[in-house]
């Protein structure tokens, strides 16, 4: 298949990643994460979020976000998260069925909760027929594409810690939001209050490597168990850790990540030139332009794509690592032959 806006996985894996993978490729080493690679991994853990980082490799951003909020929460708690979250949309229930928790998903403009937003599912606290929020769960950058700011993080992580709850950020493209925000991945995680964060790796250039990250060492105390019985823990960790290093040793998580995010920007200006609608604001990798409907399918066979709105004309446009200029110049060309 040519290069595609489909999504950021379906892109490959960045030639330093597999030359990591390779490397890491050499005789036995111990299994379950004892090696020296993810020795070194956890450092670049603690180096980036903090001393006291508790981070463990998993398999998938689904896995992540199942075992980190039920490592936060208890089987008659709920989450409360966007409903646009991929948690809410994408993930089969995976939370619902693993975790026991009721997931309580609420509308926003633009995949971004606010603690205004929040407020009112608190009204249940204390009554026994309801499922009690434990757990706010925001994703930077968003499904939409947008980004939170540190500060509206820090109000969310603010309100959460107001009211006893926590805060986890499903951080599938964490990368793509520090890059655009230009902060490190700490000035917008553990720095604005987020209490645990699945670490996304996969769509920023890796071949299969997230993370469950914990600010706080109480919350992280059994979790290796968690991850055990959650079916997450690589025998052969090595290679998931060897992705990591690749990516968090430099900064190609952001040379990665930032690239992604100027070729959604040129395609957002490309698309605008042409005359087109962009539905939110391209603050990431993600583009959401509105198309004539009839103009849909054939532009699909030229790149593929998903629709997002099929009543609306509205698709999703995702820039990864590997997308060239020429990629989003030829796609714009297309469109603007009408
Ligand atoms: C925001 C977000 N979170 C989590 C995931 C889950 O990742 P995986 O497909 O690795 O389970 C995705 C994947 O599309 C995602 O977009």
């Amino acid at each position: 298949m040519r290069t595609s806006f489909a999504s950021d996985n379906f892109s490959g894996v960045h030639p330093t990643v597999m030359a990591a993978i390779e490397r890491a490729n050499q005789g036995h080493a111990m299994a379950y994460g004892e090696d020296e690679y993810t020795a070194s991994v956890l450092e670049h853990f603690r180096r980036h979020f903090g001393e006291d980082t508790r981070a463990y490799p998993v398999f998938s951003g689904t896995g992540a976000n199942v075992l980190s909020i039920q490592a936060a929460t208890r089987p008659f708690n709920a989450v409360v998260c966007a409903d646009t979250a991929h948690i809410h949309v994408h993930e089969t229930g995976a939370p619902e069925k693993h975790a026991g928790v009721k997931l309580i998903a609420l509308p926003t403009p633009a995949g971004k909760l606010t603690p205004d937003d929040v407020t009112p599912t608190l009204d249940v606290f204390g009554f026994e027929h309801a499922a009690q929020p434990k757990v706010v769960s925001i994703s930077q950058a968003t499904e939409l594409g947008t980004v939170y700011t540190p500060e509206e993080v820090r109000a969310l992580a603010d309100f959460a810690h107001g009211n006893g709850l926590l805060l986890h950020m499903d951080g599938a493209r964490l990368s793509n939001a520090a890059a655009s925000l230009g902060t490190s991945l700490r000035e917008i995680t553990r720095d604005a209050g987020v209490d645990v964060l699945s670490f996304g790796a996969t769509k920023n250039g890796t071949l299969c490597a997230e993370a469950v990250v914990f600010f706080d060492p109480a919350l992280a105390e059994g979790f290796d168990y968690v991850r055990m019985q959650g079916t997450q823990l690589a025998s052969k960790m090595r290679f998931l850790s060897a992705q990591f290093e690749a990516l968090l040793e430099d900064d190609l998580w952001r040379e990665m990540a930032a690239h992604a995010n100027a070729m959604a920007r040129r395609l957002e200006a490309g698309l605008r030139d042409a005359g087109v609608e962009i539905v939110f604001p391209v603050e990431s990798n993600a583009v959401f332009p509105r198309l004539p409907k009839e103009r849909i399918e054939p532009l699909r066979q030229a790149f593929y794509f998903y629709t997002w709105d099929e009543d609306e004309g509205i698709v999703r446009l995702m820039a990864s690592f590997d997308t060239t200029e020429a990629d989003v110049d030829a796609f714009v060309s297309l469109v603007a032959e009408g």
